[in-house]
């Protein structure tokens, strides 16, 4: 067994499914001036250097400030098409095979786009990618949790046409002060539509969210989850049950969950044996894609291949993908 130290293109053609995703969190300053002409909108910057400098974030809420605004460039199907299509392509060429895709229909709606405009686009860029390259995507419809209960339910209610072409439901946006239990009916419809569950607990929320998660709402993963690591007791559920733990190790220093990726708390949750994987979260905004997050760690805890290899299976186990394929990428995952 190869137990050298993976190095850049190692990595690049390790193959991986990302499984924390924001569609939205893709938009490269680039696209968001082309999309803002295309439609008439106006931007608050000057231009595309003026963007990268705004990136400078205190918290999780600075950064959905700078990412709802952002969002307002999106308005037709060819749009949501060309944002999808272009990280689809991004992500195959950093060796992503497959990505469970997040959206926020709730940032979209409020702003009188139709969830038909934004399934439209959607559903041609994940079929486009499929063509040109063979990468698969699965669907995870996201609530906006700073937002009532009651406008989540409607959302789900009104996805009612796309119920086949959605995987999973999750929950993002502001964590503090809005705790998993606000959406257990929520959730528990959609379990009763056959639905798998997600939802991001212990980014910026205690790790007391990570169990209520798991309690209130029946979820197969946890996005982020990073804060378990002080409640023992969480750390020890997660292990026995191996609640996959979708990680953003660029995202977390990027909203200041950690000082510096070298005190990332990764290390410890491997150590503790807990079902890690790596993801981008939101790419645009945090500094990479997935291969700089690979890279990043590869640099900032020397892991060596059978560490990626172990990262990369986690990801093909915990992904929202057909049978076959998820054993076939286990095998190529090992010869690697
Ligand atoms: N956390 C919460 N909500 C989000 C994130 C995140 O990292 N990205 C997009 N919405
Ligand atoms: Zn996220």
């Amino acid at each position: 067994m190869n137990t050298d130290t993976a190095d850049e293109s190692w990595l690049a053609r390790l193959p991986k499914a990302e499984l924390h995703l924001h569609i939205e969190g893709t938009l490269e300053p680039e696209l968001m001036f082309e999309l803002a002409q295309r439609n008439g909108v106006k931007l608050p910057f000057a231009d595309v250097e003026a963007v990268r400098a705004a990136y400078q974030f205190d918290d999780l809420q600075s950064f959905l400030d700078l990412y709802y605004q952002g969002m307002n460039v999106l308005r037709t199907s060819a749009d949501f098409h060309d944002l999808a299509l272009a990280y689809f392509r991004r992500a195959h060429a950093d060796g992503v095979v497959h990505i469970d895709v997040m959206f926020d229909p709730q940032g979209h709606l409020k702003r009188g786009i139709t969830l038909q405009t934004l399934m439209d686009g959607l559903l041609q860029a994940m079929a486009d990618a499929q063509a040109e390259s063979g990468l698969s995507t699965a669907l995870i419809l996201s609530f906006l949790r700073d937002l009532p209960a009651e406008d989540a339910m409607a959302v789900l209610e009104a996805a009612a046409p796309w119920y086949n072409r959605i995987a999973a439901v999750g929950l993002d946006s502001a964590e503090r002060g809005h705790p998993p239990g606000k959406f257990a009916a929520v959730y528990a419809r959609a379990k009763s539509l056959g639905l798998a569950r997600t939802a991001h607990a212990g980014e910026e929320g205690p790790p007391a969210y990570i169990s209520e998660a798991l309690d209130a709402l029946d979820v197969c993963r946890i996005d982020h989850g990073v804060r378990c690591i002080e409640d023992t007791a969480v750390v020890a559920r997660l292990r026995d049950a191996q609640i996959p733990l979708t990680v953003c190790p660029l995202s977390n220093v990027a909203l200041r969950v950690v000082d510096k990726l070298a005190n990332h708390q990764l290390p410890a949750m491997l150590a503790a044996g807990l079902n890690v994987t790596l993801n981008s979260d939101d790419p645009a905004y945090f500094g990479g894609g997935m291969l700089a997050n690979f890279n990043a760690c590869a640099t900032a805890f020397g892991w060596n291949r059978e560490t990626f290899r172990m990262l990369a299976t986690n990801s093909v186990q915990a992904a929202f993908m057909p049978e076959g394929r998820r054993s076939a990428l286990i095998s190529d995952i090992a010869r690697h």
